[in-house]
């Protein structure tokens, strides 16, 4: 969410080089290829990236694999080390090809300070095994630079490792939770880095404090990124540079323009999937999304049972609310209406009879309680999910666990969670930030769901081709807040209700 109260704060800029000492920084390493930041992707079928962020820029950056801790026999590499001007790390990413769907393997960083851990590959597209993947958005950094809550420490598991005093209920939840879940997708608003000003102790900080925000958060984030893939797209905090009046020309570089944002992430995120099916129509649809994403921005991916599309709500479509010219002043990424054709082609390219699901996920809402409703996000995507019959749409940026029953032009589907024609759609933008909860009213008639008393998250879990389990979990205790079953028959292999 964008706060709307701005203070100003002109002078900011001129003072950063003066007050280095009060942004918390963490620690650099002695051993600079100490790996940092653990992020894992899907970026195609039968592979996984692995990304990290070192203090100093890699020459060849190399990952040990293989399926037993004790012999990491393989080995991949790349030259991929990036940074931009603002930073002090170096994102790093090497992609692992060639490796079984839905199998555990060990893998290690390779530099002088590494442990293995592991993660397990993405399941190829029509494997009908039940799982569980986890949604959330807008999840900010948690310490002194970021909100804290008087949690309870002996509520929290010590693997992977989620320091106790960070009170970080959404991370330590993921962490104690991690066998309960395949993967995560966080549709955007990532750290709140942008949020310096908002802890008074920042002020003058300038592009120190933007630094140690978003080093601290993904440092806090890597035990639950490093062993899940975690999905991104963006939102309107990787491109903030106006919240508290802090004006574009004196903004960090990592703050503006999603830069940050595309260094860690656009390496590893997948561009569309080929097609799974026979389908002639279907696979020059996959072909031709897959030649019209613009990863991290957006792209799809398969998994098992399910297709799923995320989607940019910041750029790229008519009246999209960070465009070139706006207050965010960001974009565009691709050419005009090519995010929109990358949507009907990657809809129109699903076999249901392969992956009976679709989810698309964003970061602005159109359906949501109290204020913060994207109205031209509506007008640009609405009618495209709609017609390719989208199962569940989740969205973030409004700082609450919603539900929506099925609905279309803000009309309810008669039909409700039995076989509707409409998407179901969720807004899970309440895993918790600096700005803290959003009101969850005026509500609509269709609005079945609306919490914001503490943070949380969305799971689905695919039982089979008919039955998908929305629950929001609470981050305090793990425990279900609410719990929908959607029935859809998906009995046509192509769906277009145009
Ligand atoms: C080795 O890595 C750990 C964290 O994984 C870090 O705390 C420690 O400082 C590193 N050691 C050196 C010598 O850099
Ligand atoms: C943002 O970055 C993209 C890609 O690098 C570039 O094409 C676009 O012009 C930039 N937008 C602005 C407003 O600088
Ligand atoms: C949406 O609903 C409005 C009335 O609320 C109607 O005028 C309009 O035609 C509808 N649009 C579509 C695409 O069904
Ligand atoms: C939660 O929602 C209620 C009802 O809309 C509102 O009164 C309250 O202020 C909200 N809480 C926060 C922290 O925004
Ligand atoms: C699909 O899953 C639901 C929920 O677990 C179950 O009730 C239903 O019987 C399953 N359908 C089939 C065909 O197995
Ligand atoms: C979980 O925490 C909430 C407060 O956030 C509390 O109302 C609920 O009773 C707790 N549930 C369990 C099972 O401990």
């Amino acid at each position: 969410m964008l706060i709307s109260s701005f203070v100003t704060l002109s002078l900011l800029a001129s003072q950063a080089s003066l007050a280095l000492a009060k942004a918390n920084l963490p620690p650099i390493p002695a051993d600079k290829s100490t790996p940092i930041h653990q992020r894992l992707s899907l970026t195609a079928p039968q592979t996984i990236s692995v990304a990290w962020n070192t203090y100093e820029k890699l020459a060849k950056p190399c990952v040990q694999y293989g399926e037993s801790e004790s012999s990491l026999t393989q080995t991949a590499c790349s030259t991929s080390s990036v940074t931009y001007k603002t930073s002090r790390t170096w994102a790093n990413s090497v992609r692992i090809d060639g490796l079984k769907p839905a199998t555990k393997y060990y893998y290690k960083i390779v530099s002088t300070n590494s442990t293995a851990d592991f993660f397990q590959t993405g399941r190829e597209a029509g494997d009908m095994t039940p799982f569980t993947m986890v949604t959330l958005a807008d999840l900010g950094v948690v310490g002194p630079d970021g909100y804290t809550l008087n949690g309870d420490a002996s509520k929290r598991d010590t693997i992977p490792q989620v320091d106790p005093s960070l009170e970080h209920t959404t991370i330590s939840q993921l962490a104690k939770s991690v066998a309960d879940y395949e993967f995560i997708i966080h549709p955007g608003d990532l750290a709140y880095a942008d949020d310096w000003q908002e802890k008074t102790h920042n002020q003058g900080d300038g592009q120190n404090a933007y630094e140690a925000i978003i080093e601290q958060f993904y440092d806090q984030l890597a035990p639950v990124s490093g062993r899940k893939p975690y999905m991104v797209s963006p939102g309107n905090h990787e491109a903030d540079c106006i919240e508290g009046g802090y004006k574009l020309g004196v903004c960090p570089q990592g703050q503006y323009n999603f830069t940050d944002f595309m260094n860690r992430f656009g390496a590893i995120s997948p561009a569309a999937y080929p097609s799974s099916s026979q389908n002639a129509a279907a696979i020059a649809n996959a072909k031709k999304a897959r030649s019209l994403a613009v990863p991290p921005f957006w792209f799809s991916f398969d998994y098992g049972q399910v297709h799923i599309a995320m989607i940019d709500t910041e750029t790229d479509f008519t009246n999209s609310p960070d465009g070139p010219g706006t207050t965010l002043d960001a974009g565009n990424f691709g050419s005009v209406g090519q995010q929109m054709a990358f949507l009907e082609a990657d809809l129109a390219s699903v076999d249901r009879s392969v992956t009976p699901w679709v989810i698309v996920a964003g970061h602005r809402p159109w359906y949501t309680a109290g204020s913060g409703a994207c109205k031209p996000c509506q007008a640009a995507f609405e009618k495209t999910l709609y017609k390719y019959g989208v199962d569940l749409a989740a969205f973030g940026h409004v700082h609450n666990l919603q539900r929506y029953a099925p609905v279309y032009n803000n009309t309810a589907d008669a039909a409700g969670y039995n076989n509707p024609k409409a998407p179901m759609y969720v807004v899970i933008g309440g895993a918790g930030n600096i700005e803290g909860h959003s009101s969850i009213t005026p509500r609509q008639s269709y609005n079945e769901f609306a919490y914001n008393d503490s943070f949380g998250y969305g799971t689905l879990t695919f039982h089979n081709r008919t039955h998908l389990e929305v629950k929001f979990i609470n981050s305090v205790n793990g425990s279900v807040l609410d719990q929908s079953m959607l029935y859809k028959e998906h009995k046509d292999n192509f769906v277009n209700q145009s």
